[in-house]
């Protein structure tokens, strides 16, 4: 079975008027109307511990949207104990067999559910309508519909035979038992990691962050409709070093596939080296992590596009993406234009909840990642010498976690908003002496650790080529006179390496080869 590669699901745009639009103002009121009672999936059982956590908005934190159940020690080994059991008839299934669960799932979203995982990604995560649909709708589905044409293409390449001698090549999952643990920010990233490991026939525990439940059990229930198998997938709820005591000291721990930032993964990865003894087999390590991701814009750059790739790149969705535009580097002669741009596309954002589908920007995540951006804010505005805020620096959280989109402006180009990942509304511009190109490229490679996502904005193509040869390992996804966020499945396969992540590229055949483990057969005649 050869499926062929997919259409990407075309972006709704939710205009006034749409019938997209009323539905999914329908479905938010729905959605708000009730207390929802969230349990963790284990096995073929929906788990209700009664250590229930609440749900807020980000944007709206006096309204309860409901409350999910938190597991402990006991429901990890459960959810090992389910996923192993499950394990021997899931692998045994025909490729094609599990491959239809996933594409009806797309299916599911892409007709029926659409507007509940978009609007449980709105009032979970604080996203806007347009940004929900690129991601808990477009690409989610894309990943569901792309991983089955990728895993197709990888099941077809087989060794060379010759006269006497058969060569073949089985595609075998893991041995054991895979982990996703998955971010807040991206609700088709929770969906992913999960589904790409059981595509090739492990079974999974997912555990999500805490504020990202309220869209990964929407999504949970979706593949349950679509006849996904208990125990395939065993979505918990548990504090991560919790899960980490006892999946990190498993025999069958198989493989890992985790995003988040760079701290956490840096401390699995170590856990997992402390315990690697005890493991039947090597684990794949997979971490898409932390980033710090740059636009460079040339002296022949053009200011309107510099401008475009800096508000969008750096603000959609407040931000909160691994890949967000978070510092620039603008040539002295573009600098009052661009500053003047960015100053007036501020000024035209309006700030507000997701139910207000005119306002652009919403809340940051939760109020632990509230105070850190504060943190950062406040350091610009203690010393003055070094960085001045440009626009925005106000922040408010009486009613959500709102944080103004704000533009830094560093005089030192290695001040710490130049270095450090903020994850929050805050872009860091720092203007170099036109005629230093050369110099500023250097800069760029070596001021953060990271090196997720990057773009150059220059219509001088020798600038682009040298910008593209000495940033070689300063993005795994570089972009050419565009912001650097919105990579699309099986257009720009996503990852970065550095302290960003193992780059096994999101949305490829790479990461999914991660996720098998090939048995080499010889047959003589
Ligand atoms: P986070 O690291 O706080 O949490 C991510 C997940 O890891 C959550 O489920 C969390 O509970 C879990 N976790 C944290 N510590 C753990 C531990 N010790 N053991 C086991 N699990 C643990 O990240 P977040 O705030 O949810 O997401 C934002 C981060 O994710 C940013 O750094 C962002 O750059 C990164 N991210 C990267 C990519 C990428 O593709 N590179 C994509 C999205 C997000
Ligand atoms: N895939 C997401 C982006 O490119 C992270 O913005």
């Amino acid at each position: 079975f050869q499926y062929p590669a997919p259409s990407n699901e075309p972006v709704l745009t939710y205009a006034p008027g749409t019938k997209e639009r009323e539905l999914l103002k329908q479905t938010l009121k729905q959605l708000k109307s009730i207390e929802h009672d969230i349990p963790m999936y284990i096995g073929d059982k929906e788990v209700r511990t009664g250590k229930k956590i609440a749900l807020r908005p980000p944007h709206e934190i006096a309204h309860t949207l409901g409350y999910f159940h938190e597991g402990d020690e006991t429901h990890v080994q459960q959810a090992i104990d389910a996923a192993l059991k499950a394990k021997a008839k899931w692998t045994a299934l025909a490729w094609e067999d599990r491959a239809a669960i996933f594409l009806k799932a797309a299916d599911l979203i892409s007709t029926k559910y659409r507007s509940y995982i978009n609007g449980t990604t709105m009032l979970g995560q604080s996203k806007n309508a347009f940004q929900a649909e690129i991601d808990s709708a477009c690409e989610l589905i894309d990943f569901l519909r792309w991983n089955v044409h990728f895993l197709s293409e990888i099941y077809r390449q087989q060794p060379v035979s010759s006269p006497g001698i058969h060569n073949r090549t089985e595609w075998r999952p893991l041995e054991g038992f895979v982990l996703a643990i998955t971010p807040f920010n991206f609700t088709a990233i929770g969906g992913n990691l999960p589904t790409s490991a059981a595509l090739c026939g492990n079974t999974v525990i997912w555990k999500p962050a805490y504020t990202q439940v309220f869209s990964a059990q929407m999504f949970m229930r979706i593949l349950k409709e679509a006849g996904l198998p208990d125990g395939v997938i065993n979505l918990i709820y548990v504090d991560g070093p919790v899960l980490g005591k006892v999946c990190f000291g498993h025999k069958d721990f198989a493989g890992i596939h985790f995003t988040g930032s760079t701290a956490a993964f840096n401390h699995i990865y170590k856990t997992i080296g402390e315990n690697i003894s005890h493991y039947r087999t090597y684990p794949r390590i997979v971490g898409e992590t932390g980033g710090k991701d740059f636009v460079l814009a040339h002296e022949s750059a053009d200011a309107d596009v510099l401008a475009t790739a800096l508000l969008r790149g750096a603000f959609e969705f407040q931000g909160q993406k691994c890949s967000a535009a978070s510092r620039a580097y603008i040539p002295a002669n573009l600098a009052a234009s661009v500053k003047e741009k960015l100053v007036a596309g501020i000024k035209s954002f309006k700030i507000g909840t997701v139910e207000d589908f005119s306002n652009f920007i919403n809340a940051v995540i939760d109020e632990r990642s509230f105070n850190k951006i504060q943190s950062y804010l406040d350091k610009v505005k203690q010393d003055p010498t070094k960085a001045t805020i440009l626009a925005g620096g106000n922040s408010d959280k009486t009613k959500g976690y709102f944080i103004e989109p704000t533009v830094i402006e560093a005089k030192d180009p290695k001040f710490v908003t130049m270095c450090e990942e903020i994850f929050g509304p805050v872009l860091t511009i720092y203007v170099y002496p036109t005629g230093e190109f050369e110099k500023t490229l250097e800069l760029v490679d070596s001021t953060s650790p990271y090196a997720l996502t990057g773009s150059i904005i220059a219509q001088d193509r020798a600038a682009i080529d040298l910008a593209t040869n000495r940033l070689r390992n300063a993005a795994g996804n570089f972009y050419i006179n565009d912001k650097p966020t919105g990579a699309v499945v099986g257009q720009q396969p996503f990852g970065g390496a550095r302290a960003s992540g193992t780059n096994d590229k999101a949305g490829s055949m790479l990461n999914l080869y991660r996720w098998l483990s090939a048995r080499t057969i010889k047959e003589t005649f």
